[in-house]
């Protein structure tokens, strides 16, 4: 009779339990990634109804007082408000610096008294008239009045390009009784 050797206890391997999805957990879990996605599309269409808001300058600014300006054109607003004011013997005027053609901003030379559009050569008159280029009509000039304490106020909002309707006095201050 031979003996046999000890033999070493081979570990029993179990099987990890297998996580079974009932039938219970399987609608729970369908419920949850529905929810999920009307919760995103909600979302998603909440966004694309709110309004994307530019916040822009204000349309109206105020401008000094009459007095602060020489005669003639006075380009100081330019940059900031794209607008030039205008004193002439009885009046004053805002002017908006976009051409009337494709919406460059003219130079005022005052050696030749005229606006020039550096785009495609559109000229303009003082009061805003065309008289070279392709601008269909002349600049627009903006609603203007002179507040109770002095002040000028400009508003961009209220333009007027018509020869006759521009001269009312939404769009020029009288400054002098001629
Ligand atoms: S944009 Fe001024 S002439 Fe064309």
């Amino acid at each position: 009779m031979t003996e046999q050797e000890p033999q070493t206890p081979t570990p029993s391997i179990q099987a990890a339990p297998v996580a079974q999805m009932t039938r219970r957990n399987f609608i729970w879990t369908a419920w949850a990634a529905f929810a999920t996605f009307i919760g995103g599309s909600a979302a998603a269409m909440g966004r694309f109804m709110l309004p994307n808001v530019l916040y822009e300058s204000p349309q109206a600014f105020k401008a000094g007082k009459p007095e602060d300006y020489p005669m003639g054109v006075s380009t100081k607003l330019l940059k900031e408000q794209r607008v030039w004011i205008v004193k002439t013997e009885d009046s004053l005027y805002a002017l908006w610096a976009r051409c009337t053609h494709l919406g460059c901003t003219p130079n005022w030379w005052d050696s030749e008294k005229r606006f020039k559009c550096p785009c495609h050569g559109s000229n303009y008159t003082i009061q805003g008239d065309v008289i070279a280029g392709p601008a269909p009509k002349p600049l627009n000039r903006c609603a203007i009045a002179l507040l109770s304490n002095g002040e000028i106020l400009v508003d961009k909002a209220i333009l007027e390009t018509r020869p006759g309707f521009r001269e009312k006095n939404q769009f020029k201050i009288t400054i002098k009784e001629s």
